[in-house]
């Protein structure tokens, strides 16, 4: 692989992402600078960290670096994160827990496999369905509707809202003007704000009704934190799931031995999802800030200061991994860090592992073909990577 020194090339660059390959620049990182200062510009000052170990030693000490002001690098200009110590994401040990614990049973092993047989279904009818278009996009046909279905059924919206709910995240999330993409976002918290008072009303088995009820410190959540909390909840359990499916779906249409090889060999599908999930690494980065002045690896960091996690690097490590520029479906061990670790970890780590081998299942058993008719289109950004557009067509048997 080739490398690049960073000086010529800038990781906060979106396009980056959608016309280059940062891997390069990371790779150089990893090897000179792999705790990397970069000076303030459209976006504060911050270290880069690149190399599987440290970004875990980052992710295992959420005292010393901390959630609670964003997780995610935003200009300047956008002032602080709204989130910041109220979502379950941005909020540190101890009031972390009790929120997590709050939601934590709808995502155990039990509450996922109760769902495996809704979610059969609701794969078949999304392949049915984009089988029938002839030609259609990837993403949005079938990689972003099993997760939203999940989400959905999670959070209690009625089936006869949910196509309503996808239009519009389809909008807020997909490649629209800004100015389309925060309207249907504002549609998105309006719609929320009705969920939230019907169960407020009548509370049902389900997520918001956790929230809505549910207690932190004795005390209930605010409106405004039951609704931050949904709306991650919503983004987090659909983007990425959209990203890692359809990145593996473009990475086996460019490696069709290694499909034919899983559909020879369905026991690697345990295997070969941890792969996809490595290979993709949908979240870019993962920011803390440092609460007490700290020593990682030979950089003193300061209180303050902000430390930016770059996962694909870190799934990339040679220090790591064996071969990893190798996509290999038997790889094992295959301890990949796509998502996250320690106090923060997934809390969809299952659901993500079971809607990605339903959904490959279902693909390798009911369709004949699946081609690519046109060039996929990589996402611009430096929060998540992947594709926002993958036509294909797909031929059932
Ligand atoms: C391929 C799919 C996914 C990827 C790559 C991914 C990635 C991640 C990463 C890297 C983190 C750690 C963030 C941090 O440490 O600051 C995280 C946390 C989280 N994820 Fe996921 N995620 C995926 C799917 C999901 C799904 C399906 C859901 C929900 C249905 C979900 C909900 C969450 C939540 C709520 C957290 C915060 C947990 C906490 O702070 O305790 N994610 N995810």
């Amino acid at each position: 692989m080739n490398v690049l020194a960073p000086e010529t090339v800038s990781l906060v660059d979106p396009e980056l992402y959608a016309t280059g390959d940062p891997h390069p620049v990371w790779r150089w990182m990893r090897d000179h600078d792999p705790v990397r200062r970069h000076e303030a510009g459209e976006y504060p000052a911050f270290w880069s960290v690149t190399r599987y170990e440290d970004v875990r030693t980052v992710y295992q000490d959420a005292k010393v670096f901390s959630s609670a002001q964003g997780i995610l690098l935003r200009p300047r200009s956008h002032g602080r994160d709204p989130g910041g110590g109220r979502t379950l994401a941005l909020t540190d040990p101890p009031r972390h827990k009790a929120l997590r614990s709050l939601v934590a049973d709808w995502f155990t092993t039990r509450s996922v496999r109760a769902l495996e047989d809704a979610m059969r279904g609701a794969v078949r009818q999304v392949v049915t369905r984009a089988a029938g278009l002839g030609t259609c996009d990837f993403v949005t046909d079938v990689a972003a509707r099993l997760p939203l279905y999940v989400i959905c059924r999670l959070m209690g919206v009625p089936d006869h809202e949910q196509e309503m709910l996808f239009a519009l995240t389809s909008r807020a999330f997909g490649a629209g003007e800004p100015e389309v993409r925060s309207v249907a976002h504002q549609e998105i918290m309006a719609y929320f704000v009705e969920l939230m008072y019907r169960r407020m009303d009548r509370p049902e088995d389900d997520l918001v009704s956790a929230l809505v009820n549910g207690e932190v410190d004795g005390e209930l959540l605010t409106e405004e934190d039951i609704l931050l909390n949904c709306d991650n909840l919503l983004v987090g359990g659909t983007e990425n799931v959209r990203l890692a499916v359809a990145g593996g779906m473009k990475t086996f249409l460019d490696r069709p031995d290694a499909w034919e090889r899983l559909r020879a060999d369905r026991g690697l599908m345990p295997t070969a999802v941890e792969e996809v999930l490595r290979w993709t690494s949908s979240a870019t980065h993962i920011m803390r800030t440092v609460t007490e002045p700290v020593m990682l690896r030979d950089r003193p960091l300061e209180a303050g200061d902000r430390v930016v996690l770059w996962t694909p690097s870190a799934n990339r490590d040679e220090r790591h991994f064996a071969d990893p520029d190798l996509f290999d479906i038997a790889r094992r061990p295959n301890r990949h860090l796509a998502l996250g670790a320690g106090t923060h970890f997934c809390l969809g780590a299952m659901m993500t592992r079971t809607e990605m081998r339903i959904l490959f299942t279902e693909l390798l058993d009911s369709v004949r073909s699946i081609e690519q008719t046109g060039p996929a289109v990589p996402l611009s950004s430096i929060v998540v990577n992947g594709l926002e557009s993958l036509p294909v067509r797909i031929t059932a048997k």
